[in-house]
């Protein structure tokens, strides 16, 4: 992880959040290669679930949302971790996460029972479990820091902890501008927070997060055929559209006392990541939950009437839900890799091309020799105006431009010589083989 973490640093995929100030804890800024890695992950993502489904229809809801939705969703009352205090260096925890075996529902006696030593002192002086709510509350309108509580609690607002419940206060608003046939699904993509007692492991646990969520609405009786089809879309992209190695995901079959509160089922896909194996995507049959929590709560219908049957019900929803920084984090731990070439060490990032920040690096062989900069320009124009995602590199000798496309996971390097003057063309270098091969510039 470490390894990861500087390279992420050292060529500017990822830094930590407010850096100039010392940081701010589970925060994370994304530089130059790093928000490239991710919007093509992004955009991956919504090609192959939106883009190539014709029943599945994208939203982009307000972050900030009346503060309704998460009374109804539940999320006011239950979205809360397992906090303990050391009552001898007062350093606070989630339970569940210094104690092996204990799920979020740990009660203090099931807590003490386990003599678990604090990680900072080592000692065992435990407060009581607490239930610490995990949603950023703030203010919305013209609230002073000396108004009086009555009137800063009337104006509270919460950033949201799902990009979820954005889609469920719209189901309505789908289905009466689009008229889906059922099943059918709507997906989004955005910011999520939630105060983590502990962010950790690098972009693994945040407090601000970005998710890609699909809620897929289905008749009650077909929720088991779904459930099964989405499972294996999700590992389809997984593998074949993201490249990660099937046998690095893990199913976990949740049981009952560890689902979120909302879930009947829920089926986590557990990674292989350098610090171990954590979750990186979960899916979940939440039942009509949120539907009748927000028919109760707005007094709005949220039946469905199927236009072949005339049956009329309140959908069932299956919940593919994946956070961004997790599914970098795979790629980058998949693709990092440290080998040996003519006897020299050397990082590659071994990306899929179709996720790599650049695609091709153009150089000139010399860069002192202004007619092979003014070919290699040429081709450098004639690429980025085809493919966009190329860069220019004339820094240092070509063995250093070789490792420093290498460790960004340049999938290529053109380089323009003294033959390319002579016959047009180019040497092309692949990054995982080493292998450079002559190829005519028109047929790049
Ligand atoms: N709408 C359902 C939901 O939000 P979740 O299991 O709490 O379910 C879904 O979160 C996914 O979001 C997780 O599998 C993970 O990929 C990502 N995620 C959740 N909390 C995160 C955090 N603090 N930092 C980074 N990613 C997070």
């Amino acid at each position: 992880m470490e390894d990861i973490v500087s390279l992420c640093k050292r060529r500017g995929f990822i830094f930590p959040g407010s850096d100039i100030y010392g940081g701010f804890a589970g925060t994370w800024d994304f530089g130059p290669l790093g928000v490239a890695l991710k919007k093509k992950i992004m955009d991956e993502w919504w090609d192959y679930f939106v883009e190539q489904n014709d029943n599945i229809y994208g939203v982009d809801a307000a972050i900030l949302m009346n503060p309704r939705t998460w009374e109804a969703s539940g999320h006011t009352a239950t979205f809360a971790d397992p906090l303990v205090e050391c009552k001898e260096c007062k350093s606070r925890f989630r339970a569940d996460k210094i104690t092996d075996g204990i799920s979020e529902s740990v009660t203090t006696e099931e807590f003490l029972a386990t003599h678990t030593k604090c990680p900072v002192c080592g000692k065992e002086n435990w407060g009581p479990i607490r239930k610490f709510n995990m949603m950023f509350v703030t203010h919305v309108g013209a609230v002073l820091p000396d108004d009086d509580a009555e009137i800063a609690s009337k104006n509270i607002a919460y950033l949201r902890p799902e990009t979820a419940q954005g889609i469920f206060t719209n189901y309505k608003n789908i289905v009466d501008t689009i008229y889906p046939n059922i099943p059918f699904g709507i997906a989004q993509q955005g910011k999520a927070f939630r105060n983590e007692i502990s962010p950790r492991d690098f972009i693994l646990r945040d407090r601000e997060c970005s998710q890609m969520e699909i809620e897929y609405f289905v008749h009650p009786n077909t929720w088991e055929e779904n459930f099964e089809a989405l499972r294996k879309m999700q590992h389809d992209f997984l593998k074949n559209i993201i490249g990660l190695k099937p046998e690095s995901i893990h199913e976990y079959e949740v049981p009952e006392d560890e689902r979120a509160h909302y879930s009947k089922r829920t089926v986590d896909f557990l990674f292989d990541y350098p610090n171990g194996e954590e979750e990186l995507m979960g899916l979940a049959y939440r039942t009509d939950f949120d539907l009748q929590n927000i028919a109760r709560e707005s007094g709005k219908s949220m039946e469905y009437r199927d236009k072949n049957t005339g049956e009329v019900f309140v959908p069932h929803v299956i919940e593919p839900s994946i956070g961004v920084e997790r599914l970098i984090l795979a790629v980058l731990s998949t693709a990092y890799t440290e080998d040996e070439i003519n006897d020299e060490k050397r990082v590659v990032l071994k990306l899929p091309e179709n996720l790599a920040p650049y695609r091709f690096c153009v150089s000139p062989l010399l860069k002192n020799k202004p007619e092979l900069v003014e070919k290699a320009k040429e081709v450098y124009d004639k690429l980025r105006a085809k493919y966009g995602n190329v860069t220019w590199d004339d820094s240092g000798n070509i063995g250093k431009r070789y490792r420093k496309q290498d460790e960004i996971g340049t999938p290529k390097c053109i380089v323009i010589d003294f033959d390319t003057l002579e016959d047009s063309t180019v040497t092309v270098r692949d990054r995982d083989t080493t292998e450079q091969t002559r190829v005519l510039i028109s047929e790049l």
